[in-house]
């Protein structure tokens, strides 16, 4: 088995992560949580959509968040765009590149972007002329690829005729989405098979949502295909408003310790980033939903409680009782310190407090 020995991974929480929260959530929040990825190392971000407000309220606001981020070098910030309304927004925001999202069932499309699959692609020829013309990277997105929450089952013939399609309209890479997260890996081969006789391989990439607990095995699955893109979300925030039951896509947690293990570089900080999926996952006020992330967030936790024992037990406080503050000396009457030196003695370190004791009364 070969596998490849550099990852590019698209971070997908700020926009397939955030648009399924069904409560509002902050613009600020948005911004600080994109700015926290590009400076943990992640060089592609899917920022926001600019879709209608009527579908999907919680992206309405993309072109603040585009306007508040603190742009990073080297990293690419995209969005989606249904039709050539979104693209103007999407260009006067100020993205790199611009998504087309088209799907290889015909319910899904009708559901999400309220066309057939045909006229899905004639909405997007001029997008992409237009994204183009522009100097923007373009990028297709295939969703239901492996499965379909009206149809059920999606045909790889299916797959390769969108695949196709987007390739025609000049996409410069094309997504092969589990949407629903019903896949599991044996699926995986046949779709990429499908793509792969389209599109090259190097540009293709695999987006799985985790419904059913697969993802990670159907990134193994896709690693194992050739395939050296994968697009994750932080926390495993998300799922599609439009696709009923789907949760959130492979949490990037998940993924980059799969990586790591398997010695296949990213650029991204793992210990960073477990840290934002914490972050974000107070601020939307529940647990993470990454196994990865949890674990290794409660490691560090107990790492830090342990230093800080070590620190606190190290050398003693020379009070055994509580400390009593004489008012005409501003020291404590037992031992002699300080009010300041009693409050910061818990994070001196060992160091700090015997120059402390050095200091004080025999
Ligand atoms: P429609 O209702 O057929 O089109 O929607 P419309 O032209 O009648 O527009 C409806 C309203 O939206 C009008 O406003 C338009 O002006 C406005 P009103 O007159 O009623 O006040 N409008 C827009 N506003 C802002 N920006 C725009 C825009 N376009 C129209 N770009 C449409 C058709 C495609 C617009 C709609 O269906 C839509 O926005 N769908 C987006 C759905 C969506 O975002 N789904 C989630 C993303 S896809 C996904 O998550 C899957 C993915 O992760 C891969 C995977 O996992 O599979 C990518
Ligand atoms: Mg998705």
């Amino acid at each position: 088995m070969t596998l490849p020995k550099h990852v590019r991974i698209v971070e997908v929480g700020p926009r397939d992560g955030l648009q399924n929260e069904s409560e509002p959530v902050s613009t600020a929040i948005k911004i600080e949580l994109i700015d926290r990825l590009a400076a943990a190392g992640f060089a592609e971000i899917e920022a926001a959509s600019f879709v209608s407000p009527r579908w999907v309220p919680q992206m309405a606001d993309g072109s603040a968040v585009m306007a508040g981020i603190r742009r990073r070098p080297g990293v690419r910030y995209s969005a989606l765009v249904p039709n050539l309304r979104g693209l103007e927004g999407a260009i006067a925001a100020g993205v790199d590149e611009v998504v087309v999202f088209g799907a290889a069932s015909e319910s899904f499309s009708q559901r999400n972007i309220n066309c057939s699959i045909a006229e899905s692609m004639d909405r997007f020829r001029p997008v992409a002329a237009a994204a183009k013309q522009a100097g923007l990277s373009l990028r297709g997105s295939v969703s239901c690829a492996l499965g379909c929450p009206f149809e059920g089952a999606v045909a790889p013939s299916a797959v390769a005729d969108v695949v196709a399609r987007l390739a025609d309209l000049g996409c410069d890479y094309i997504d092969i989405a589990d949407t629903i997260g019903v896949a599991t890996p044996n699926h995986v081969l046949p779709a990429f098979e499908a793509a792969v006789r389209q599109f090259p391989l190097e540009r293709l990439s695999g987006h799985f949502h985790d419904t059913h607990g697969q993802a990670i095995a159907n990134v193994m699955a896709a690693l194992e295909c050739g395939v050296t893109i994968f697009h994750s979300s932080i926390a495993g925030l998300g799922g599609c408003p439009y696709a009923p039951g789907a949760t959130g896509n492979v949490a990037t947690e998940d993924l980059l310790y799969l990586l790591q293990g398997l010695g296949i570089s990213t650029g991204v900080d793992l210990e960073a980033t477990v840290a934002i999926g914490q972050w974000i996952s107070e601020r939307l006020g529940r647990r993470a939903t990454t196994r990865a992330g949890n674990a290794l967030a409660s490691r560090q936790a107990r790492l830090a409680a342990s230093r800080l024992a070590a620190i606190q037990t190290a050398v003693p406080s020379p009070c055994t009782s509580v400390c009593t503050i004489d008012p005409s000396t501003g020291r404590c009457a037992g031992c002699g310190r300080t009010l300041d030196q009693i409050a910061r003695w818990s994070v001196m370190s060992d160091d700090e407090k015997r120059a402390v004791l050095a200091t004080l009364p025999s």
